[in-house]
């Protein structure tokens, strides 16, 4: 199969111009990139007025399998993927059984060969069952094929756990990833502490959980050397404790997550247990942070943490309702309208967030967009207009905070190893 994308806007993160050319896919890979190449027999794709951009690597994505089809599968997470631009996922171990034993990280890599359109790369669990008081055999795991470890949608509370935790990580070379809440903190808040919270009478969640945990793995990460991804940083002194690490060469990176970026706490008020996420929405001052954050470097990659539940799950109300929504077909419309078209950031700038400095994080293959590489390739159409309508999403949880919201830029075409998975308008393409 010979594909050949034609007169787009080449974004090649390793040169910090784009130029316009054509981008030839032949079998699964990248061919050649010119202006006006000769292909005959190819079929031609018109990216004219679109980026043309490696696939983009989101590396926080809950595909809840095994153990929760209702709410995910690889198959249909993976699509959603795919509609999103995204070409290689880092899936969380938060699933039934945990990805805490190898023979769970298999049946990941399995099903993922069989049914996933998009590539998938298994986190570990740090602790077996994630129940917080056990290591999992890391090198075990490594060997299997997990690419990291995380406790993810909470984090390990026992300061010896965490000692081994990152110890053995700094062996294998390899990230300890973070989801920083210390959940004595959190107990029964569903939401940020603050006006919001007082208004609806629920707890809330203070940003002290979140900075207490970031400073204390910031810690474990310069004792051990061991390396430390946090995920979704929402706080302004949580963005402040990393860019200080970082400037002490502490092996400290971050993500934020596009809802994190661009909605505040307010949106609760109507969109209740729909925006219920942790960490949670918080305030325009903490949302000025994270986008500093992005903008001065101390937040390295742009993830979406795509969380799906059921609809039913959501209905039951603030208190009972799981945190956590979906991310990833919303990921270039937030992006681009929050941060492109703001002029906050470059498209190089935001393109190396989604592709190569994710990947570098999880040690991913490095997405290049070049003769030889392997032709995983998004298309963006920057200034395609849309309202988000999450009954067409291929997600499983057709729902979100950001339903009826006004985005501009959109993923039109998705390439996997040269096989068009997606092509908008179309869909899915398997
Ligand atoms: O809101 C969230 N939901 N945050 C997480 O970190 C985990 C996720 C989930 O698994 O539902």
């Amino acid at each position: 199969m010979r594909i050949c994308i034609r007169g787009g806007w080449v974004v090649d993160p390793k040169r910090a111009q784009g130029y316009q050319a054509d981008v030839l896919l032949e079998g699964d890979r990248i061919t050649a990139i010119a202006p006006d190449l000769d292909a005959p027999g190819a079929a031609d794709v018109d990216a004219r007025g679109c980026y043309v951009t490696p696939g983009l690597v989101d590396i926080h994505v809950h595909l809840r399998d095994p153990g929760f089809p209702d709410k995910e599968t690889i198959a249909s997470g993976s699509r959603a993927a795919a509609a999103g631009g995204v070409t290689s996922v880092v899936c969380m171990p938060n699933t039934r059984p945990a990805i805490d034993h190898p023979d769970v990280v298999r049946y990941v890599k399995e099903t993922a060969a069989a049914a996933s359109v998009v590539r998938v790369y298994p986190a570990g669990a740090m602790t077996k069952g994630q129940q917080g008081t056990e290591m999992t055999d890391f090198r075990a795991l490594a060997e299997a094929g997990v690419v990291t470890f995380t406790e993810d949608g909470k984090s390990v509370m026992d300061p010896l756990v965490l000692m081994q935790a990152f110890t053995a990580a700094a062996e294998l070379g390899m990230p300890i990833t973070s989801h920083c809440e210390d959940h004595h903190l959190v107990r029964t808040g569903a939401m940020h502490r603050g006006w919001v919270s007082e208004r609806l009478g629920d707890p809330g969640i203070p940003a002290l959980a979140e900075d207490l945990i970031v400073a204390r793995d910031i810690l474990f990460a310069q004792h051990t050397g061991a390396r430390l991804h946090i995920q979704h940083v929402t706080t302004e002194s949580a963005v402040q404790l990393i860019r200080e690490a970082k400037a002490r060469g502490v092996k400290v990176t971050a993500e934020a997550t596009p809802h994190h970026f661009s909605l505040t706490h307010e949106v609760l008020l109507e969109h209740g247990a729909l925006a219920k996420v942790n960490p949670p929405l918080r305030t325009q001052r903490d949302v000025d942070a994270v986008v500093a954050g992005l903008m001065d470097g101390t937040i390295d990659a742009i993830a979406t943490d795509h969380a799906p539940h059921t609809w039913e799950e959501k209905q039951q109300g603030l208190a009972a309702a799981p945190f956590g929504f979906v991310g990833l077909e919303t990921l270039v419309g937030v992006t681009f309208t929050h941060l492109v078209h703001t002029g906050k950031l470059s498209v190089p700038e935001v393109i190396a967030k989604l592709t190569v400095n994710p990947a570098r994080i999880m040690g991913l293959p490095e997405p290049r967009l070049e003769a030889g590489a392997v032709a995983d390739v998004t298309v963006i159409d920057p200034n395609l207009e849309w309202v988000v309508d999450p009954t067409s999403f291929e997600t499983r949880a057709k729902h979100s905070p950001m339903a009826g919201m006004r985005l501009r830029g959109k993923p039109v075409y998705t390439f996997v190893g040269g096989r068009m998975v997606y092509a908008h308008g179309r869909g899915i393409l398997s």
